[in-house]
């Protein structure tokens, strides 16, 4: 008899959106093929309190797109803030619509804002982040930062972050060079391993056998199906709809533990739930 740890929901990510303007390599929104669509403040109605009875260790507000585009995202981050005042709520952004207008919709109910930069240079910045801005990204950084100041706001605290994609050590401390003198202390500068998103990146090849997601995190699509995780891009995992049912209904199903089982006895090749074969990532952030 194989066992199985308890499960506990710990991380939870929340895509407000699946749409996105940039088409970077290394990011399964280029070959996602769900339809785009917001998240309705109707469904974050409905499971914010779900997620206040969690003891969350930490609340992502990105999926597979980019937040900054939600038409209505200061009234979604004011519910989950009222929900869950100490959760630790962190949004991921390219940094495109950084603007101060945008930062407003999130000052004083995110705790970080972590801008994806992936380049000292220009040059590596436009190898990875196709479609971006480089200078554009920076001068909202800079702005945000001062504007931060001048309202005497503390958060949302910012990460300039790096994902480890081949550029190299040298520029690595650039980056942290350069950064590092111009944020607060409580802004980080952050590098972060690649993922491959359950083997769907060409390029970047690696799996683990055993996985902590299945039992500590979930991450919910923006049309309020819950799946495993925030790498199951194309909702390949998914476990049921929290438009009908609650969390709890979902992560301790049957159906839920018998992927957990078959997980750890590693017999799901050729099955429905592949996407967990070919994974790296033990856990998001
Ligand atoms: C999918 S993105 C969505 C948020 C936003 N559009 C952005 O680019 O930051 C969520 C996070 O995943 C990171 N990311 C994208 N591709 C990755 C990869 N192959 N490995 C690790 N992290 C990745 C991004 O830098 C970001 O921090
Ligand atoms: S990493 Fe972010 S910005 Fe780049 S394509 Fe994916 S969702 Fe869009």
């Amino acid at each position: 008899m194989v066992h199985i740890p308890t499960p506990k929901i710990k991380i939870v990510t929340m895509e407000f959106t699946n749409y996105c303007n940039l088409a970077c390599w290394m990011c399964p929104h280029n070959i996602m093929t769900r339809t785009t669509g917001f998240m309705s403040l109707d469904l974050v109605k409905k499971i914010s309190p779900q997620l206040a009875k969690m003891d969350l260790q930490m609340l992502g507000l990105h999926g597979i797109g980019e937040s900054l585009l939600h038409p209505q995202l200061r009234e979604c981050l004011q519910i989950l803030r009222d929900d869950l005042p100490t959760t630790h709520m962190g949004l991921a952004t390219n940094g495109t619509f950084l603007t101060e207008k945008n930062f407003n919709k999130m000052e004083g109910l995110v705790d970080e804002v972590s801008v994806a930069i992936d380049g000292f240079t220009e040059d590596t910045y436009k190898k990875h982040r196709t479609g971006g801005d480089f200078k554009k990204v920076l001068e909202h950084v800079y702005n945000i930062m001062e504007y931060r100041a001048k309202i005497g706001s503390e958060k949302p605290y910012i990460a300039v972050q790096m994902i480890d994609l081949g550029q190299g050590e040298e520029e690595k401390q650039k980056f942290e060079d350069f950064w590092r003198p111009k944020i607060l202390k409580q802004d980080k500068v952050r590098f972060i391993t690649k993922a491959n998103f359950g083997g769907q990146i060409p390029g970047i090849d690696f799996q683990i056998k055993k996985c902590a997601a299945l039992y500590a995190q979930v991450s919910v699509l923006w049309d309020g199906r819950m799946t495993t995780c925030c790498w199951d891009s194309d909702g390949k995992n998914v476990m049921g709809n929290l438009n009908e049912e609650t969390f709890d209904e979902i992560f301790f199903s049957q159906e839920y533990d018998k992927l957990r089982e078959k997980h750890e006895l590693g017999t799901l090749q050729k099955e429905k739930h592949l996407l967990c074969n070919t994974c790296l990532v033990p856990a998001c952030s």
